[in-house]
């Protein structure tokens, strides 16, 4: 089987490991932390017991047994097929990384970085193999959520993008691909326009933060677990999107002509929002609530896995 070099052990690393080592890779993996390396096997070989009872993952120890510790990043990429960089989320951290991975990896490997928000041309310029490097943005944490936004920098080579996609494919994630570099890429996009209306709202006062915490958990959410927008129009006219745009265009613009401006994300009223959330729960809860969160997210993949495709 190929091996993949996994790069930085923390939260998003951990999960592209459990990722690739159900998917039949082996993985190697390497953070500068000590103990951070140390305590990666068995934190991931734990999370694979977990999504294994939802059907995410069919042989979680064999899986958890292809999983070895590597003494330097060097060593951690030698000879791999892929390397997924999960460092800390800065530029000059992304240029040393990229740098030594690009000196270090076979000329065949791919090397993508999770970033959030740093686009791939500002790190991968002046290397030799820039053409091998991508963006490969996931969703925390990607053992549960499987889609995975690529976006190459001007000199990646569509090959790249076309090999990329068909791995994270093969390892059961959902790759769409980013055709320009945009900060934020698509996902995060889409959360902004989202979350800062929801800011605006309840800072205004319209709607309690619950009350609106419903309308997405018990309303445009349960839709968007099976469909995304461009889905759901159809299905909301008889005719289709042309016929859902007619009808609903001109009044989803004005809703949507207010622009957002600073203050919705200013003391004041992130204060109101906060004060109407009402709630300020410990670290620990935080942990316990994020376990609940990601074992539930797991059942419903698992759930959507199963289901009859739609005629
Ligand atoms: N946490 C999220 O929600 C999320 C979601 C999508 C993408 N990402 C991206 O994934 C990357 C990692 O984020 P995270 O949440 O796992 O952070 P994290 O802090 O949990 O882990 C980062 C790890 O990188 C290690 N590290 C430090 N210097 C390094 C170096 N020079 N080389 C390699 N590793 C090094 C640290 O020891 C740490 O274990 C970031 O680029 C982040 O933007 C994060």
């Amino acid at each position: 089987m190929p091996t993949v070099g996994i790069i930085g052990t923390g939260l998003i690393g951990r999960a592209w490991a459990n990722v690739f080592a159900r998917g039949g890779w082996d993985v190697r993996l390497w953070d500068p932390d000590a103990a951070a390396l140390a305590n990666a096997p068995n934190l991931i070989a734990k999370a694979l017991q977990d999504v294994a009872r939802h059907g995410l993952a069919t042989d979680p120890a064999a899986a958890a047994k292809r999983i070895g510790v590597a003494t330097s990043l060097e060593d951690a990429v030698r000879d791999v097929a892929f390397v997924q960089e999960n460092g800390p989320e800065r530029v000059e951290a992304k240029l040393e990384i990229f740098a030594r991975l690009d000196a270090a990896a076979p000329a065949s490997a791919i090397l993508a970085s999770s970033s959030s928000a740093i686009v791939a041309s500002r790190f991968t310029e002046k290397l030799k193999g820039r053409a091998r490097c991508l963006i490969a943005h996931p969703v925390n944490p990607p053992h549960v959520v499987p889609i995975v936004e690529l976006c190459g920098a001007p000199w990646t080579a569509p090959e790249t993008v076309t090999r990329a996609r068909a791995i994270y494919e093969e390892v059961g994630q959902v790759p769409i691909e980013v055709k320009q570099e945009i900060d934020g890429f698509i996902l995060n996009r889409m959360q902004a326009v989202l979350l800062s209306e929801a800011m605006r709202l309840v800072g205004e006062g319209f709607v309690s933060a619950e009350d609106l915490d419903k309308t997405i958990r018990d309303g445009l959410g349960l839709r968007w677990a099976f469909m995304g927008p461009f889905e759901t129009i159809e299905l909301n006219a008889p005719q289709g999107t042309p016929d859902y745009c007619a009808r609903y265009g001109e009044t989803l613009y004005k809703l949507s002509s207010r622009p957002v401006t600073p203050d919705v994300w200013g003391k004041e009223n992130v204060a109101r929002a906060v004060e109407s959330w009402g709630r300020a729960p410990s670290s620990a809860d935080i942990l316990k609530k994020q376990r609940w969160r990601d074992d539930r997210i797991a059942a419903l993949v698992a759930h959507k896995r199963a289901q009859p495709k739609a005629e």
